[in-house]
């Protein structure tokens, strides 16, 4: 640490794990932390706790809607200071099928293109602040990622397939943007944060066996420790690298890229 505030923003930090993730980094000295969600009174709220918890109180917040395109770029342009990390977490599993107003599946939207547009509309943030780091909140829960139907049009929408499909891009894009990023000095790692009792999960299906600060102890270590600089392009569970069979897809991985960025 040489002395100069680390800045770090937290997208879905009203969320059980964001929350506890904003919380984590807080607590550190040194650093700010934003939290950029999409409901004011719910972030007031946060605010409020992670204030209350020992720790530096540089916490604001950041309105934005990260399913939304003009929303994500409009939130890059007021945030004109430094950033040295970016976490993508904000994330939903909606049981039926829904659309934003632009006419976008809601959880490629806000999952996929949520992260993929943070980190674009932030690049030059993180550039500028190097080095510097993204981490990806994902998933375990990963898979089946189908690129000829990337919005449920043609298959029949199921809320924990078009999930699984989610998190799985969020892994690849996270190894697409590392080649890309590296001349920056900003690297990118993703992880599968703990399994939490959270709206998110409740409408998959599941419970969770661990607390917020558990689930955000993998995405708070990337945000914080040197690893997280060192290593790009990887993914994490319970603060340990794990091979991801994903990264091995090259054209899969190229054609999902290209297909992002067509939104
Ligand atoms: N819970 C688990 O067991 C588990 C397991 C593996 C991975 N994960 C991952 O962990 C991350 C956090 O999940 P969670 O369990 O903490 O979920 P959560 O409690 O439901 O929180 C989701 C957060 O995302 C925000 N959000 C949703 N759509 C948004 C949008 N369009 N713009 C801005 N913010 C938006 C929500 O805001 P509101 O408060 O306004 O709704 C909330 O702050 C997700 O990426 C998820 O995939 C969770």
């Amino acid at each position: 640490m040489d002395g100069r505030v680390r800045v770090a923003l937290v997208s879905g930090a009203t969320g059980a794990i964001g929350k506890a993730i904003a919380r984590q980094i807080a607590a550190q000295p040194g650093t700010e932390v934003i939290l950029a969600c999409r409901n004011e009174e719910k972030a007031r709220q946060a605010i409020r706790e992670i204030v209350e918890a020992p720790g530096n109180r540089r916490v604001r917040y950041e309105l934005v809607d990260v399913s939304r395109k003009a929303s994500v770029y409009g939130l890059a342009a007021r945030c004109r200071g430094p950033l040295h990390v970016l976490v993508n977490n904000a994330a939903v599993t909606p049981r039926r099928r829904q659309e934003t107003p632009e006419g976008v599946e809601l959880q490629f939207a806000t999952n996929v293109l949520g992260y993929f547009w943070m980190i674009q509309a932030f690049t030059e943030h993180l550039r500028q602040s190097a080095p510097s780091r993204v981490v990806n909140v994902a998933s375990y829960w990963a898979g089946d990622l189908d690129l000829t139907d990337l919005e449920f049009r043609r298959r029949r929408y199921d809320n924990n397939e078009a999930y699984r499909q989610s998190k799985q891009a969020d892994r690849m894009l996270t190894v697409a943007f590392a080649q890309r990023l590296k001349p920056y000095s900003i690297s990118i790692n993703a992880c599968h944060p703990g399994d939490v009792n959270s709206h998110l999960s409740n409408n998959l299906g599941f419970g969770g066996h661990q607390t917020p600060d558990e689930g955000a102890r993998t995405p708070a270590w990337l945000a914080l420790e040197p690893i997280g600089q060192e290593q790009t392009g990887k993914y994490f569970e319970q603060m340990r690298e794990i091979r991801c069979p994903f990264a091995a897809d090259r054209n899969l991985m190229n054609g999902l890229y290209e297909a992002c960025l067509r939104f």
